[in-house]
């Protein structure tokens, strides 16, 4: 049978809810909700709001999935609704968390806004996320061919430091492949609509032409804008980008400002090509997976002291994915060790990077997402 995927609705809000990074945005909010708290005890506000609208909660960010469209056979867009709190004042290239319950567990993913912020000022207030269904990924794959329109799912609020400044530096090079395009999609439509397009060169990598997510979009774009010079690489028939011949492709990449995002094996070459040309200030990354090192050990206990919850958890499985396997609200933000939503104080025995192997002595603070008990431990969650 397969996974038993739920919209989120009124009849689900006793399910425990993780604390997402950037929900306290407005305190303000949080002072009201206190009040009509008191007045309303022993119901909650947020159950009075839930019967009127699903979307409106004043503890969590929601969102509605309004309409899921097919950009290319393995990948969609998701045009969502977000709900009461959601700050529309995102930089181009930000991500959101979007969470979802599958079998009674809440689910998180990150996903790089593909919406320009200008456009997501009008009156429809959508955001768009695109996402490429991995083989073997447990969400992506539901979120490609089976989200269904109308699903309520919980949102974490945009973050991320790979963004655009404003004014656009006057030379730039996007260096994408694969899903990677996404968060530059949401800096190229910025851009249009500041009538910044002035000089950028698009280097994106795909298996074949048909593959290649908004390709119809990119090349409309390269007609139209003559300050934006698309060269896109279908793998398959090419091979795959040697780096350190981008001279030859774009003479002058060491001058440009370059957006970086696409797999591992081609962001771990960049960041060499640009380090040994001595203008590694210019390269900015994002990386959608984290390279994790072999599992070591056979993992242990992991103790939640403030929620009084253990779990046994393999070498393998973060702290933060043992926690929330066991009900714990664990704070997050990227899962993947970059943004550091997810840091609390490891009290007791190791846990070990999961990146480098590196072990981590009591009393030191760990990053949850990428840290996996190294025998028992008590963290302070
Ligand atoms: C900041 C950020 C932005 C992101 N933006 C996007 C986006 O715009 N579009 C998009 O499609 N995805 C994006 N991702 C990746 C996304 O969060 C998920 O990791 C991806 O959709 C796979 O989730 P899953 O549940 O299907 O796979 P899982 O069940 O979590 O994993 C399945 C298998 O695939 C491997 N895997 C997971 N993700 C990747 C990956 N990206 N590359 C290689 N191997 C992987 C896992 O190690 C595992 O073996 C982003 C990730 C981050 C951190
Ligand atoms: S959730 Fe971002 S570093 Fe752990």
């Amino acid at each position: 049978m397969g996974k038993k995927y739920a919209a989120i609705t009124a009849e689900v809000i006793d399910t425990k809810r993780p604390t997402v990074a950037g929900t306290d945005r407005h305190p303000g909010w949080h002072a009201v909700r206190k009040i009509v708290e008191r007045v309303t005890t022993p119901l909650l506000p947020d159950d009075y709001l839930q019967l009127a609208n699903p979307l409106w909660s004043a503890r969590e960010l929601r969102g509605r999935i309004l309409q899921v469209h097919r950009e290319t056979e393995d990948s969609a867009t998701l045009v969502i609704k977000p709900g009461w709190g959601f700050s529309f004042d995102y930089l181009p290239g930000q991500y959101i968390g979007i969470g979802l319950l599958v079998d009674g567990r809440w689910r998180w993913r990150s996903y790089s806004l593909t919406s320009s912020p200008v456009g997501s000022s009008g009156s429809a207030r959508t955001v768009t996320i695109t996402v490429k269904a991995m083989p073997e990924g447990f969400l992506s794959t539901h979120l490609v061919a089976g989200a269904a329109p109308g699903t309520i799912v919980r949102l974490a609020a945009p973050q991320g430091h790979f963004v655009l400044p404003d004014p656009a530096p006057p030379s730039i090079l996007f260096l994408t492949a694969g899903s990677g395009i996404t968060p530059v999609l949401s800096m190229l439509r910025t851009l249009v609509r500041r009538n910044q397009i002035t000089d950028i060169v698009h280097v994106h990598s795909a298996p074949t032409e048909a593959a290649a997510m908004f390709g119809a979009e990119l090349a409309a774009l390269a007609e139209n804008h003559p300050g934006y010079r698309l060269s896109l690489r279908a793998t398959r028939a090419e091979g795959r980008l040697d780096l350190g011949r981008l001279g030859e492709e774009v003479p002058d990449w060491r001058e440009r400002q370059t957006w970086a995002c696409g797999p591992a094996a081609m962001l771990n070459q960049a960041e060499k090509v640009w380090s040994t040309a001595g203008v590694g200030e210019r390269l900015h990354l994002e990386r959608f997976a984290v390279s994790k090192a072999a599992p070591a050990g056979a993992g242990g206990v992991v103790t939640f002291a403030r929620s009084g919850k253990s779990v046994n958890a393999d070498a393998a499985t973060s702290v933060m994915d043992a926690g929330e396997g066991a009900g714990v609200q664990m704070p997050f933000g990227c899962r993947m060790g970059i943004c550091q939503s997810c840091v609390v104080e490891l009290v007791d025995g190791h846990v070990r990077d999961l990146r480098t192997g590196r072990e981590h002595e009591p009393g030191s603070r760990i990053q949850t997402c990428v840290s996996a008990a190294s025998g028992d431990c008590v963290v302070n969650n």
